[in-house]
């Protein structure tokens, strides 16, 4: 792609982890509501949980996520027993007999646990919860709090999947990014998750930070493809200082502009291309016999507030403070401030602050930004059959699309899209097109590459 259109499709769009996106849930949706939800699931229906981790040792100063810094253990102690009443209290509201099928572990840090915590944590999920035979339990690892006895409890527990947050390897950047990781400590974890029989690694990665240069994020990939995880997560840096302050302390004269962005991506994509792994929507990598890819292929692929998934579950159900749930009748989140949250689970009610019903409109478009954002092409056509649905009314969306076709970056024919490679990185900017909420300037995301 020419850099240029990276600038100028340098719109501030969602992520589309979820249609509507969470800017829109609102405090109509609380905990009555999603108490009825919960009771109205059909038994049968597969399950997934989200458990968020607040507590992280250490702030890394590009972090987006809703953490907490302690550096004792008292206050992870003291969540997790909330933690646990909330999840004797909503499986309590769901319907006997459910399954779940997919268990992820977020945060924040799982690893700040201690493995006899981690343990007790999945013991008491697998109790009241009733994990599927073959549940995909899913663990985010810091290596750097990361130790031999966790690994080992983790294996034993049963956890099939563990994701590494990285970043880069290149010393200069993770001073710049306050997360001082030596190469040695990394691999040291993918050591000991393949000795105990954990072989599905992800690794995060991320371009767009201050210090990173083409070079230097093209060494950071080579070093990951070294250590050969199953998948890599590639994600642009969101810097969004007016909402997480810290990152303040991201100087932004190292930032690296829109266009230099758009370079690291490219060289880093055509690299992971090289070694054998399949582009995966908009962020993420997989070796061609992964689930991911597999389920690309077979047009399976799916998106969630986690990413990209092979998850199918129609009621994801989100533990902890900010945890967010979906539901066929829609979306939930519950407090992200830890004293609200514990406030709620004290007082015996779910911890949800907001949400928003999803009705017939939304699930259709949702289904259509999922498609695009999945497979990098929709045919709005086959979707509207399946929501009994006139494609007609998308005229004006199809139209809006036309600049993106003229700079090369989408094919449209028909009620067809299809991004174009170059596109690919944009395709958050062609799902806008179909977002009913979206006006200008009303909500500030991060950079569409
Ligand atoms: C919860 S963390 C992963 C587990 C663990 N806390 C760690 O950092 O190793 C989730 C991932 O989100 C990504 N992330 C966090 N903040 C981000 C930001 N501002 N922009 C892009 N990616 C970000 C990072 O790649 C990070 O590894
Ligand atoms: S990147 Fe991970 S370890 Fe660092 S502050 Fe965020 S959640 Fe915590």
């Amino acid at each position: 792609m020419r850099p240029e259109l990276a600038a100028k499709y340098d719109v501030r769009v969602p992520r589309y982890t979820s249609y509507p996106t969470a800017p829109h849930f609102s405090p109509a949706i609380g905990a009555e509501r999603y108490a009825e939800g919960l009771d109205e699931l059909p038994p049968d229906m597969p399950l997934s949980l989200y458990l968020h981790i607040l507590y992280c040792a250490e702030m890394c100063w590009f972090c987006a996520c809703n953490v907490k810094i302690t550096k004792q253990y008292a206050p992870v102690a003291d969540y997790l027993e909330y933690l646990w009443r909330e999840i004797d209290m909503i499986a309590g509201l769901v319907p006997d007999g459910m399954r779940a099928r997919h268990i992820h572990f977020g945060g924040g840090t799982p690893t700040i646990l201690t493995p006899a915590d981690f343990t007790a944590t999945v013991e008491r999920l697998r109790e009241r919860f009733h994990f599927a035979a073959d549940a995909e339990v899913a663990v985010e690892l810091d290596p750097r709090t990361t130790d031999r006895d966790y690994v080992r409890a983790m294996a034993a527990c049963g956890v099939t999947r563990a994701s590494m947050g990285v970043q880069d390897f290149d010393p200069a950047v993770q001073e710049a990014i306050n997360r001082i990781q030596p190469y040695d400590i990394t691999a040291r974890v993918f050591d000991w998750l393949r000795e105990e029989g954990v072989t599905e690694i992800n690794m995060d990665l991320i371009y767009g930070l201050p210090r990173q240069t083409v070079p230097g994020v093209v060494e950071t990939i080579d070093k990951a493809v070294g250590l050969a995880p199953r998948r890599i997560a590639l994600f642009g840096y969101a810097h969004v200082p007016w909402m997480k302050k810290h990152q303040t302390l991201i100087h932004e004269s190292e930032l690296p502009g829109i266009e230099e962005r758009w370079r690291q991506y490219e060289a880093a994509a055509a690299r992971l291309g090289e070694a054998g792994y399949v582009a995966i929507g908009l962020d993420h990598f997989a070796r061609a016999d992964d689930e991911l890819a597999l389920a690309l292929a077979g047009r399976r692929l799916h998106r969630n507030f986690q990413g990209y998934t092979t998850d199918e579950a129609p009621a994801l159900i989100g533990l902890g403070a900010s945890g967010i749930g979906s539901l066929p009748q829609g979306y939930v989140a519950n407090q992200p401030e830890v004293h609200r949250y514990k406030d709620a689970i004290r007082a015996g009610h779910p911890a949800t602050a907001r949400g928003i019903a999803v009705g017939d409109d939304d699930r259709l478009r949702r289904a259509l930004i999922e498609r695009l954002m999945c497979d990098m092409a929709v045919d709005i056509g086959a979707v509207c059959r399946d929501f009994d649905a006139d494609p007609g009314q998308f005229a004006e969306e199809m139209a809006a699309l036309a600049p993106m076709e003229a700079d090369g970056l989408l094919v449209r024919e028909g009620m067809r899209i299809r991004m174009t490679e170059d596109g690919r990185p944009l395709v958050r900017a062609a799902c806008a097109a179909f977002d009913r909420y979206l006006k200008a300037g009303e909500t500030r995301h991060s950079k569409a590459v």
